[in-house]
């Protein structure tokens, strides 16, 4: 495995991405110990100070149509749920489509970015699996967040881990993960379902277009999450979920 570890960068998904395009084959890493620029999802940044936290960023290039890609997010969430999971003996949650959740708070998050073929706008050529993992934040470090607060590896076992440590387990779960994927879709997506804490609760979907709610029951095909609400069953395939109904 072809792995580029930095010092200090902007952004591992910017370094992945140029290294993708200058030809990063399948499974490329650029992993940074500070982030000047960390991104997080809708435009939020991601805080990525050092010894603190693990930063990183996959490339992939599966063979798959680009509607397909919320899947690679998904494996990247679980593989970071089995490795935090064995690592703690904590039961590790994920939450649609990109979070990881240990106890109720946000340990890490997943940020994808794609590119089409140019002869094919609907065929993947590559994408940028951006992960990020909290280990040593202390509470006091961490950026306050009204749900999920954001939690860490050290503040829930009260040790210090070894960021390498964890990106070896990480690399070897999303290994195997990888191996299985897209044949064994269906186990993963029960994995996925078993570990996502928004299965069966009522949901608040924040889209481009409005805000609604319903009750979280499933994932498509394609990685979609599956929303009834008192008509139909809809499909969110991008916005942000949270849990409960505050009333528009
Ligand atoms: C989220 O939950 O909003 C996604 C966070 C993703 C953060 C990681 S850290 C490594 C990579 N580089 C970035 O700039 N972002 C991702």
């Amino acid at each position: 495995m072809l792995i580029r570890h930095l010092s200090t960068t902007g952004s591992t998904n910017d370094d992945a991405l140029a290294w993708a395009q200058d030809g990063a084959p399948h499974g490329a890493v650029v992993r940074a110990d500070f982030q000047t620029q960390g991104r997080g999802r809708a435009g939020r940044s991601w805080e990525s100070p050092e010894g603190l936290g693990l930063y990183f960023s996959l490339v992939l290039r599966p063979e798959i149509e680009l509607s397909q890609v919320p899947q690679l997010t998904m494996l990247a969430a679980l593989a970071a749920a089995r490795t935090l999971e064995k690592r703690t003996q904590i039961p590790t949650n994920v939450k649609w489509p990109n979070d990881v959740v240990l106890r109720g708070g946000k340990i890490g998050g997943v940020l994808s970015e794609a590119r089409a073929l140019p002869n094919s706008p609907s065929r993947l050529a590559f994408a940028i699996v951006g992960v990020g993992l909290n280990i040593n934040f202390s509470r006091g470090d961490l950026p306050p967040r009204p749900i999920f607060p954001a939690t860490s590896l050290y503040i829930e076992t009260g040790k210090v881990h070894s960021p390498d440590e964890v990106f070896a387990e990480f690399l070897n779960e999303m290994q195997t993960l990888d191996n299985q994927w897209p044949g064994r879709w269906h186990q993963l997506r029960e994995e996925w379902l078993r570990r996502d804490v928004l299965q069966n609760q009522t949901v608040q979907v924040e889209d481009a277009q409005e805000n609604w709610s319903g009750t979280a029951c499933g994932i498509d095909e394609r990685g979609a999450l599956l929303v009834q609400t008192k008509s139909e069953t809809r499909r969110v395939v991008a916005g942000d979920v949270t849990l409960g109904w505050e009333g528009f």
